[in-house]
């Protein structure tokens, strides 16, 4: 039997690269938790709000990060809370500030309300041989200054470039915003870095800044939906806004608890897949027409060949394997691809090489 056909069989399902989700899922110990939900977990609302808390995580939240528990916000994953954000600050006809090369929600969530989108533009450099997006501080400073959008986002790490904002050029443009409500989407934290020690000082010193922060990924914990945020003291009304009576999801609060505390386990899973972020760098380094780019989140951004996209989409997809095949105004010739398990991660790097060589030979 050829190699790649063995390899296929374990593959019957389809292999979902495609959507920034984690491929080694969450701890084992959340797994342990869901096998003893008691009845008051499913069947009772939380009685934390009695307490004078929001709930267990918030709490929790606010003695790891030394931030009141009140500037914290829960949320139903960070969609959410980009939705409660702009739907609650942003008026008809006003604007918000994103990068052009965003996440598509961003593009979309301002015409929710009436409002538009004006984008400012990343860099590429190269450095030691591999290409990296950038946050141009200057640039942006020069946009928001001629716009003054009322709303500012940015991704660190963004999707789907996967570069982050350095925390000085992240101060230094916070210290020109003063005007806007700047949201940072740290959706993909942990990745690149496990850094926290700036968030209680940004907070403290920037009254409209909110960082927001999920379980989603990191944690792995996506279908839960649960997000967080810290929010400066002049987003009262945003703590009002958001805040919910009745508690949060008990089971979601549960877990995200558990998965804070196995720091073990997600340092593991992290490290094996910085691992093989690099081969993916080195290997399509090697391809001729490849580019990737570095990236701090679990993805990777790569430029393919124009002219084999959609063949090489059509012949991954036969093989189960799905890569997110970006075609929007910022992307028409890159590719996004989840970083998987260790062997998710080498049966796509041999299917893209295996599909390179057949083409060589049809072509020959
Ligand atoms: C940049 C960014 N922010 C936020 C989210 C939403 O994540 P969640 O709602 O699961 O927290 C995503 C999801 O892919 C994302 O890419």
């Amino acid at each position: 039997m050829p190699n790649e056909t063995k390899v296929r069989l374990k593959y019957k399902e389809l292999q979902y690269l495609d959507r920034n989700e984690s491929q080694y899922g969450p701890s084992p110990k959340c797994y342990d938790f869901l096998k003893n939900v008691t009845l008051d977990e499913l069947a009772w609302y939380s009685r934390d709000f009695s307490r004078g808390v929001k709930s267990v995580l918030s709490e929790r939240l606010s003695k790891d990060f030394n931030i009141p528990e009140r500037q914290i916000i829960l949320s139903y994953g960070s969609e959410d809370l980009l939705k409660q954000v702009i739907h609650y600050y942003l008026e008809r006809k006003e604007k918000i500030l994103i990068p052009k090369e965003a996440w598509w929600y961003y593009k979309k969530v301002a015409y929710e309300v009436g409002g538009f989108n004006v984008e400012y533009p990343m860099e590429i450099v190269k450095k030691n041989g591999l290409c990296s997006y950038m946050y141009n501080v200057e640039k942006m400073i020069e946009i928001y200054e001629r716009e003054r959008p009322r709303i500012v986002l940015i991704a660190s790490p963004n999707n789907p470039t996967g570069n982050r904002i350095p925390k000085e050029d992240l101060k230094h443009f916070l210290d020109a915003c003063r005007g806007a409500l700047v949201m940072i989407d740290e959706a993909y934290w942990g990745f690149g870095s496990t850094e926290n020690d700036y968030v209680k000082p940004y907070i403290d010193e920037f009254p409209n800044l909110l960082i927001c922060r999920t379980f989603s990924k990191y944690y792995a914990l996506a279908g839960c939906r649960i997000g967080f945020a810290f929010a400066g003291a002049n987003l009262e009304e945003l703590l009002k806004y958001t805040v919910r009576y009745l508690g949060y999801n008990r089971l979601s609060e549960k877990l995200a608890e558990i998965a804070l505390n196995d720091t073990e386990y997600y340092e593991k899973v992290t490290g094996q897949m910085q691992e093989d972020k690099k081969m993916f760098y080195s290997e399509f380094n090697k391809l001729e027409g490849f580019k990737p780019y570095k990236s701090y989140a679990n993805f990777i951004l790569v430029d393919i060949p124009k002219d084999i996209r959609k063949g090489l989409n059509k012949y991954l997809k036969e093989r189960n394997m799905l890569i997110k095949f970006l075609d929007e105004e910022a992307f028409r010739t890159e590719a996004r691809i989840t970083i998987g398990t260790r062997e998710q991660n080498a049966y796509l790097m041999k299917l893209i090489k295996q599909y390179l060589r057949d083409l060589t030979l049809v072509k020959n």
